[in-house]
């Protein structure tokens, strides 16, 4: 199916071209068991590994992938590391957004003249399956971009990576394709700044606004934009909180991350009814909406394709824009801390983020804030 994208995407000036997203790189407490609960719960295959047995003086990273989506988990070895006070400060959470470029040194050094900040020049990388060029700037937060230019790189991820074969344990993949969007949450008052940060240094567009009346419950507001490149691969909505009665979940987020960073990552599926079902088999956990969400779901979307049953069932939400519609549902944080989870999304024709779900969802995390004590 081709699939045309809206009009707004083609005023992106695009300076700077991004093939898609090339790898998220977690900083974790404990890689090995974050890489086992990536497979076992989330339908992740075993990929690569760096560690002492590499040559990995410092730390140990295991790599999974499922379709086009590859996670690093990364854990330090030793006490007063760069990456132990990351995780001290944040906890678990996402340091690295790795962008694949066809020119890593071109990137960089646009991006650098528009403005950014620096976190890693140009480096070439090589083994004996060949060489990769990365560069880097940071985006909010201590969160990074880092560019990848596999150049025609044979090895299985990265130079300084092995494969990472097991061979008793592979739980079968769950479906899911490739990173959707990923938000951020920044903020009070920074969100226009970022938006700002994208247009002028990566040449994005701001294809989407929601200000705190499209967002907001009886007690609490945010505001959104998303913004994205031309090709419209790499899609960064950037949530910053607003006034309301309560404390909202960005404000639970900022508090407990210590700092902006990355609140939720939406993972394509082909079939999320399939999907949610084998993650909630897996001890995946959901939000639910309250069942009367289903009463009159199909009075304000019209007809879907898929049984309203098997949506109650799970908990899976539908929206719809002017191009088709689309079904979503959300984790809950996957980490001790109230910060980052997952999205869930299958896309019928619509570009848009479920805005018709936004009050029920938020309504959702209210009563988990409430639960936790935060709202
Ligand atoms: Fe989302």
């Amino acid at each position: 199916m081709i699939d045309t994208l809206p009009k707004i995407y083609d005023t992106a000036k695009d300076f700077m071209p991004l093939n898609g997203t090339d790898y998220l790189e977690l900083y974790v407490s404990n890689s090995k068991q974050a890489a086992h609960y990536y497979k076992s719960a989330f339908g992740f295959q075993s990929l690569a590994y760096a560690g002492l047995e590499t040559g990995m003086k410092d730390r140990e990273s295991y790599v999974v992938v499922q379709d086009k989506i590859r996670i690093v988990l990364t854990s330090p070895l030793r006490s007063g590391t760069a990456i132990g006070k990351h995780i001290d400060k944040h906890g678990d959470g996402i340091k690295v957004v790795a962008l694949w470029v066809n020119d890593a040194t071109y990137a960089y050094e646009t991006a650098m003249e528009k403005g950014a900040t620096s976190y890693m020049e140009p480096q070439i990388e090589e083994d004996e399956h060949g060489q990769v060029v990365k560069s880097g700037i940071y985006t909010y937060g201590e969160t990074v971009h880092v560019f990848i230019e596999r150049k025609d790189y044979k090895g299985v991820f990265l130079p300084g990576f092995k494969k990472w074969e097991t061979k008793y344990f592979n739980p079968s993949p769950v479906g899911l394709k490739y990173v959707d969007h990923m938000v951020g949450n920044v903020a009070l008052g920074r969100m226009d700044y970022w938006v700002n940060f994208y247009e002028k240094v990566m040449g994005f567009v701001n294809i989407l606004s929601f200000d705190d009346n499209d967002i907001s419950t009886e007690y609490t507001a945010l505001m959104s934009k998303v913004v994205s490149n031309g090709n419209g691969r790499i899609k960064f909505p950037i949530n910053e909180p607003a006034e309301g009665l309560k404390r909202s979940q960005v404000d639970e987020y900022l508090d407990f991350y210590e700092g902006e960073g990355i609140q939720h990552i939406a993972v394509a599926t082909g079939n999320i009814i399939e999907t949610v079902k084998q993650l909630s088999s897996r001890g995946v956990e959901f939000l639910r909406v309250p069942n009367t969400y289903y009463d009159t779901v199909l009075d304000r979307v019209g007809e879907i394709d898929e049984e309203l049953v098997a949506l109650k069932e799970f908990g899976i939400l539908v929206d719809r824009d002017e191009e088709g519609y689309l079904l979503q549902i959300f984790t809950k944080p996957v980490e001790p801390r109230p910060t980052m989870f997952f999205e869930i999304i299958q896309r019928k024709g619509a570009h848009s983020f479920g805005k018709g779900n936004f009050k029920a969802l938020f309504e959702a995390i209210e009563r988990e804030q409430e639960l936790r004590g935060t709202l």
